[in-house]
């Protein structure tokens, strides 16, 4: 039952009673309630100066006329305070109301399909080849991961693309030193680690010999040029990579539609600068041609480089186009850190100075900054942190937790890993994404405070009581819900749906994120405070369903933001 709707339904009938005019309809009435930021002043508000020119009266005595001829069987009473007309709905019809919404329309609760017939391309990771998946790659991954399952829960098509960062001088060189120095099986066994060793000496030997270099660009000039063997090693480079990179998107369960990175449109961009051309767009600026962009306030988009080469800005031109073209997108969402701030910013500009009306689905989903226990990372100090230690660190802490708390538990590997994983991934999508965040470990593996471990140790917990309850004939009584423990839980699970909504429209996973932990902190208070294995049938079988609701809520939650949820732990 939609309390809003039906409360706005009655307070447009009873303007009809009591002054025989209706200036606002229902809906129009429905958008101006108002949730009260106290329970004591009730569980809706509306107030009444929004009608009192159309009724050339006082909200005063509009909200106390209507207060006397509006009643409800699930609304407790109607107050008129102060031009405010408030609403009490019946404790516990309210908890019966969205406990039975929520169980019978399990992990489709919140849903409002709003989707339907709809495609989002989502760009996220975009790892570069020949570099290791550091936890600088974590935010990109793992909100984009979240947005997918958020889009997807909402009926949208989700299109996940890796774009690659797999084109660029780096390539020749590291081709050169691979031919000099490198030999297969060492690569092959050692993976993106020998690969950045063989670029590191590549570095340090070509600031004593010139020659290198010359060679370095010999290479990537093949690769351009598609000679077989510069591309069958660096082909060769790139499975190396994504192999080691697949072990990470396996812990973390990310998956992709697409991994066309940015060498997939090396024959696209020609096509596009020619359409800028025609459009009268290109400028020569010292041999190079850019896009000005002086009237937008923003530095030029450099397209072509004086010797020819395109740039980062052109391959996302291109890929832009294609992701149009092949799935004709509703929205386009890059989900890349706000360093890259500019880079978005021009693009959507020139797409939108070449006539693309559609540069107005495109968006940049930015987020901040990951460093380590209080410290940057840094490639060029060494302080890096790979993403894979740091899974297997957290893996293995959780084991030794789990080791402690549990030792009878029987698949302790896969709880081990569920949990570690989570916590990290729990960690980066706690804050909203355009904060930095600073990873710390005795906060991500925490099990009481708002932390992933506690989230899913409280939905271990509704699965415990839930398999100590049995089956439970019995009738719920939901008179037994009207404590103020068990009222919260419901409250929390009542706002899901608009805070999914919200996640959606803000492209903000944190809101959930932080749903999930209200709602553990909300049902352990419960759990404490009332016992749910009583004697009375009727309120047994009440907080059983309860309990049924919130594992369902945790559960389907956490799934949202791409974490597992173990029924033991
Ligand atoms: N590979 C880039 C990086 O690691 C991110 C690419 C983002 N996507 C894009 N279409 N530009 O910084």
């Amino acid at each position: 039952m939609d309390f809003k709707a039906s409360i706005a339904k009655l307070i447009a009938d009873a303007m009809q009673r009591a002054f025989g005019d209706a200036p606002l309809d229902a809906a129009q009435i429905a958008s101006f309630l108002e949730v009260p930021p106290d329970t004591a002043m009730g569980d809706y508000a509306f107030p009444c100066f929004r009608l009192s020119k159309a009724l050339r009266k006082s909200p005063m005595m509009i909200s106390d006329a209507l207060a006397v001829a509006i009643s409800a069987d699930y609304l407790s009473r109607v107050e008129s305070v102060k031009g405010y007309l408030n609403f009490f709905i019946d404790r516990a019809t309210y908890a019966e109301q969205v406990l039975t919404a929520c169980i019978s329309q399990g992990d489709r609760y919140g849903s409002d399909n709003s989707g339907a017939g709809k495609t989002v391309v989502m760009d996220y990771s975009s790892i570069n080849i020949a570099k290791r998946f550091h936890i600088g790659h974590l935010s990109t991954t793992m909100i984009g991961n979240a947005l997918y399952r958020i889009y997807e829960f909402f009926g949208w098509k989700a299109v996940g693309v890796n774009h690659l960062g797999d084109w660029g001088t780096q390539f020749g060189k590291m081709i050169a030193a691979y031919k000099r120095w490198g030999d297969h099986d060492t690569v092959a066994k050692g993976g993106v680690d020998e690969m950045v060793k063989l670029y590191v000496r590549f570095n340090a030997e070509a600031k004593e010999n010139e020659a290198l270099n010359d060679e370095g660009r010999m290479w990537f000039k093949r690769i351009e040029d598609g000679d077989p063997e510069a591309l069958e090693i660096f082909d060769w480079f790139k499975s190396v990579t994504l192999t080691d990179a697949a072990r990470v998107y396996d812990l973390l369960n990310v998956k992709f539609d697409s991994y066309a990175g940015e060498s997939f449109y090396n024959d696209k961009m020609q096509p596009i600068i020619d359409e800028l051309n025609a459009k009268g767009l290109l400028k020569e600026d010292k041999g190079a041609q850019i896009v000005d962009l002086q009237d937008y306030g923003m530095p030029p988009a450099l397209i072509l480089r004086s010797d020819g080469a395109t740039l980062y800005i052109t391959r996302d031109l291109a890929a832009a186009k294609y992701r149009k073209d092949t799935y004709n997108f509703d929205k386009s969402l890059y989900i890349v850190a706000y360093q890259q701030d500019l880079h978005f910013r021009q693009l959507f500009k020139v797409l939108e100075l070449m006539g693309y009306e559609w540069y107005k689905d495109c968006e940049h989903v930015s987020f901040g900054m990951v460093s380590y226990e209080g410290q940057t990372l840094s490639t060029r100090d060494g302080r890096i942190v790979y993403l894979e230690d740091l899974l297997h660190n957290s893996i293995e802490k959780a084991r030794e937790i789990i080791e402690e708390k549990s030792p009878d538990l029987e698949n302790k590997d896969e709880v081990a890993r569920q949990v570690g994983v989570g916590a990290v991934v729990f960690f980066a999508l706690y804050n909203s994404r355009i904060k930095d965040i600073d990873f710390w470990w005795d906060r991500a593996l925490n099990f009481d405070g708002e932390t992933g471990p506690y989230v899913m140790y409280t939905h271990a917990r509704c699965c415990s009581v839930l398999r100590k309850a049995g089956e439970c004939d019995a009738k719920p009584d939901p008179a037994a819900l009207t404590d103020p423990e068990a009222q919260e839980v419901v409250r929390l699970i009542d706002r899901f749906p608009e805070i999914a909504r919200g996640a959606l429209q803000r492209n903000e996973p944190s809101m959930i994120t932080r749903f999930s932990v209200d709602l553990a902190q909300a049902y352990n208070k419960f759990y404490y405070e009332r016992k749910v294995m009583v004697d009375e049938p009727g309120v047994r079988a009440a907080r059983i369903m309860l309990t049924q609701a919130v594992r369902n809520m945790l559960r389907h939650s956490l799934y949202l933001i791409g974490i597992e949820a173990p029924e033991r732990m």
